[in-house]
């Protein structure tokens, strides 16, 4: 039996971390406690965490991206031919930077991010180089954000030719204009957060009247599941932070909550929803349930938090196993 596909297409950014107690507000200058280079952005963290969480060779895991002709994109693109990624489709583009990651860590871990895209700017694929991405694939998953310019095109092509691919998209950063009935309504697996669950409400869902707890976000979820495709896998997924997540997929009268694991040593969060992700879809795509995902997608980034960088604090599928 042929493996099961994985596409990830997003961004690629080589992220400038600066660890600090205290953040400077405007006009003020504080001394940091250390800097450090990691590989991230979303879409290369995704595509790590697809590889990394799941038994060697048993996903063809795909990334499609654009890097600039410079060192970062080198080191960009090792690194995800290290851990197993097919990088066929990430391109390099002339006269142009890779992108970047500005980001801020906070002694508690909490992160504050700045994106220069640079490369990732140029991801827009023509219908026939998405053609091409997509000969002889018609199921698997795609996953998806928003850190390149071309999603809402992506997810119209994927659904007008490619229907039985499941769509996973983790709207991110949020971009308002793509909070629409029509976009929503092609999406087969959908990863927000709570504030994100909320800015959907409030544009999508007007008349609804949100408790911003548990049972809120269970109620939101119900009323989220009905925007998106009810074909496919239709699951909604809300991530809780530190309180855990919750999953909808209409099967049950009320959406699973899952708590989260205590962490006392939070040591950086950057990418932690992206293990978190790449974790859910990795075992969907091994024919786990989405329960089983969700709880193993829960271990990976409770041992993501525990280390620096985003790519590199994604643990293996056996780490997981053992801390499961
Ligand atoms: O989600 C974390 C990622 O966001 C970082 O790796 C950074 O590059 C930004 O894209």
């Amino acid at each position: 039996m042929s493996k099961p596909i994985v596409t990830i297409i997003g961004s690629l950014n080589y992220d400038l971390v600066t660890f600090t107690n205290k953040v400077p507000q405007g006009g003020e200058t504080y001394t940091a406690n250390s800097f450090e280079t990691h590989q991230g952005g979303k879409g290369l963290n995704e595509a790590i965490a697809v590889s990394r969480l799941s038994p060697t060779d048993k996903i063809h895991t795909r990334m499609i991206g654009r890097i600039g002709d410079d060192d970062f994109g080198s080191n960009l693109i090792n690194c995800l031919k290290e851990s197993g990624v097919d990088v066929k489709y990430v391109e390099t583009i002339k006269g142009i930077s890779s992108g970047v990651a500005t980001i801020i860590v906070e002694s508690n871990g909490e992160n504050r991010i700045l994106i220069t895209p640079g490369s990732n700017g140029k991801l827009k694929p023509t219908d026939e180089e998405y053609k091409n991405y997509f000969e002889n694939i018609d199921s698997g998953f795609v996953v998806l954000q928003n850190e390149y310019p071309d999603s809402e095109k992506t997810i119209n092509w994927l659904k007008l030719n490619k229907p039985k691919i499941n769509i996973a998209y983790n709207p991110s950063p949020f971009k308002e204009e793509l909070i629409t009935n029509e976009i929503w309504s092609k999406i087969d697996l959908l990863i927000v957060n709570e504030g994100e669950a909320i800015d959907v409400a409030k544009k999508l869902l007007p008349n609804i009247k949100l408790n911003e707890d548990i049972e809120g976000f269970q109620q939101l979820a119900i009323e989220i599941h009905k925007l998106i495709n009810q074909e496919n896998i239709k699951t909604v997924i809300i991530t809780m932070g530190s309180k855990g997540s919750l999953y909808y997929d209409g099967t049950t009268s009320t959406p699973k909550f899952i708590n989260s694991k205590k962490i006392d040593n939070v040591i950086d969060t950057t990418g932690a929803g992206d293990t978190f992700f790449g974790g859910v879809i990795s075992n969907l795509s091994l024919g786990k349930t989405i329960e089983d995902s969700v709880i193993f997608a829960t271990t990976a980034s409770s041992l993501a938090i525990q280390k620096k960088g985003a790519a590199e604090g994604i643990p293996t599928y056996e780490e997981v196993l053992k801390n499961l």
